[in-house]
């Protein structure tokens, strides 16, 4: 054996101790990292040595790669088996902090929108007093949304609602009326339907959104009058927003009904005073009173549109706004709330 052969050995054997007396260093995975490129990496130790291989002579050049091979596995096998000892020291570690009498994490859970909430107490309430459920298009023709319902082209009543048009003939409905409509036309009185839905007009502000909700109820029968309008609608605002409150009908106007009312409620914060807290209430700026939804009887010529004969029926129809009724049920200053899905102000329904 050459002398170069030997001492070639020799440094390898030494290179193996070596890195076994580092243990000590090996203290964290990133320190076990440091010492396997110190070794192993393309310009470790160990590729030093075999740098050196050129210099042996051709016919040693075996023993010499097979014992750097064996150095190598040895190394290799003996930086596992730190890193092993070192991954299970950590898992107890963790597994001593785990306090396992510690309350868990609550899954996060979901939760009923205010619009949604409302809109189903307000269909229980009604579904309650014998009216049943329709549900029509969002994307309504002229006719059954305007012309049916008394509102014939060039009305002025139509610039009351800033209507979207698709087409020249196709709206998004500006109202859930168009079903009512659509109601009468299946069928033969008594009729009594609630259309609830989305409805669509060209307004944004503060308290106007492009979409909002509503809900709309008609009922026709033989002898339908004005005071059972007014006893349905107190039945229902009763049930809604508590049996102390007072209702009142303002005379107003819609194409669809005559005579026509406005329905308004005794505030729902200051409970008619006016005043809260020493204060003009900010609800009903001092009125003592809320507007909450419109109504009337049916007019004689949505009648004739659907071909009920109104010598024979009459009906009263009413339509409010949901986002409202949820405004003054939980006391929702701003409108824009229900449509910014900030969940800070959503799990508070849950
Ligand atoms: N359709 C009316 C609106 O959307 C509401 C209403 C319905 C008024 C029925 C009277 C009778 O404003």
């Amino acid at each position: 054996m050459s002398n170069e052969l030997k001492s070639f050995l020799e440094g390898l054997d030494s290179l193996a101790q070596d890195c076994e007396s580092r243990k000590g260093q090996a203290c964290s995975l990133k320190e076990l990292e440091e010492l396997r490129v110190e070794f192993l990496g393309r310009k470790g130790k160990l590729a030093g040595m075999m740098g050196q291989l050129g210099k042996l002579d051709n016919s040693e050049k075996p023993e010499a790669g097979q014992k750097a091979n064996t150095v190598k596995q040895a190394i290799t096998a003996l930086l596992d088996s730190w890193e092993a000892e070192l991954h299970k020291a950590e898992a107890s570690e963790a597994l001593s902090k785990f306090d396992p009498s510690m309350p868990g994490r609550k899954p996060w859970a979901g939760s009923l929108h205010p619009v949604t909430l409302v809109m189903d107490e307000v269909c229980n309430v009604l579904t309650g007093l014998g009216f049943e459920h329709a549900a029509g298009p969002e994307v309504e023709n002229d006719w059954h949304n305007f012309e049916a319902l008394n509102m014939p082209p060039e009305h002025p009543a139509r610039d009351m609602q800033d209507t979207l048009y698709v087409s020249d003939k196709i709206v998004l409905r500006t109202h859930t009326s168009g079903m009512q409509i659509r109601s009468m036309l299946k069928q033969e009185p008594p009729v009594a339907v609630i259309c609830p839905g989305k409805v669509y007009r060209r307004d944004s502000d503060l308290t106007h959104t492009p979409m909002f909700h509503q809900i709309e109820g008609l009922l026709v029968d033989k002898n339908v009058s004005m005071a059972d309008l007014r006893g349905t609608l107190t039945v229902f605002v009763r049930q809604i927003f508590g049996s102390q409150t007072d209702v009142r009908f303002r005379p107003s106007f819609f194409p669809f009904t005559e005579p026509s009312a406005e329905v308004d409620i005794s505030c729902v914060m200051c409970g008619g005073k006016g005043e809260k807290d020493g204060s003009t209430c900010r609800v009903c700026k001092g009125t003592g009173w809320v507007e909450i939804l419109g109504c009337g009887m049916v007019d004689p010529n949505v009648f004739k549109s659907v071909g009920y004969d109104p010598e024979v029926f009459t009906g009263f129809a009413f339509g409010m706004g949901i986002e409202r009724i949820a405004m003054l049920k939980y006391g929702i200053g701003d409108l824009r709330m229900f449509f910014e899905n900030d969940v800070r102000f959503l799990e508070q329904f849950a």
